[in-house]
């Protein structure tokens, strides 16, 4: 029986073979955030002469990913990159993601739309029928956090601040707990309409393109 540990550096290997033969020489990868991309990251580590340099959604991967020699490029001087991988809190079978977890949602929503695929990594136990049993984190500009939690109370949600937590971006993170997110496209951009919210963490406007989804009996794919 593997640990999740194990099983999510089984994934981090995995995404490291998917990803190889999408980087030319000189192409830029995107990079999320979080403890299966850390592994991603390490993983990636001997192949760094493949590509051009890496893209990053966070202070996180970037200092792991200079601490390996990679190079990270402001996203600013980037026009597109082949592949955006990213861990996600849970993902459904139509590839629609809640992620934040580790509060860069709005980091990695900008990188992935800038890449022309997004490549899940996670174990199996990340996969759900519904999204929403783990509390949707939401990036808010501070001095609104109070009235945009009303909104999201009206919406049905219990909303909680992550309690001495700042974002990359200088925000704060409402956790909201309680959503029966069964369309998420359209809780997406309801949410993201709020005054005062930077973004949520649904990805479902746009969401992953492939899953790779590590399980006791090896990689299960979807896409
Ligand atoms: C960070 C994220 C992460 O992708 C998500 O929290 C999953 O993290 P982990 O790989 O540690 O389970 O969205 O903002």
């Amino acid at each position: 029986m593997f640990t999740q540990q194990q099983l999510k550096e089984h994934v981090a290997q995995a995404a490291v073979e998917h990803i190889l033969p999408l980087l030319a020489a000189d192409s830029v990868l995107g990079v999320g955030t979080g403890s299966t991309v850390d592994l991603f990251i390490d993983a990636l580590a001997p192949h760094r002469e493949r590509f051009r340099a890496a893209c990053s959604s966070s202070e996180r991967s970037t200092q792991r990913l200079q601490q390996h020699g990679f190079q990270v490029l402001d996203l600013n001087t980037v026009e597109t990159m082949p592949v955006y991988v990213d861990g996600a809190d849970e993902i459904d079978g139509r590839l629609n993601m809640l992620k934040g977890g580790g509060g860069a949602l709005t980091r990695e929503k900008i990188v992935a739309s800038v890449a022309e695929r997004f490549v899940c990594i996670a174990d199996e136990s990340k996969l759900v029928d519904v999204l929403g049993k783990f509390p949707l984190p939401v990036e808010v500009i501070p001095m609104a956090a109070a009235s945009v939690s009303r909104r999201l109370a009206a919406l049905g949600g219990k909303p909680a601040r992550r309690e001495g937590f700042v974002t990359d971006n200088g925000g704060w993170i409402l956790d909201v707990s309680g959503l029966a997110i069964t369309a998420p496209a359209e809780l997406e951009s309801t949410i993201n309409d709020i005054p005062g919210v930077v973004t949520c963490g649904l990805f479902a406007l746009s969401g992953a393109d492939a899953a790779l989804l590590s399980t006791q009996q090896g990689i299960r794919t979807l896409a």
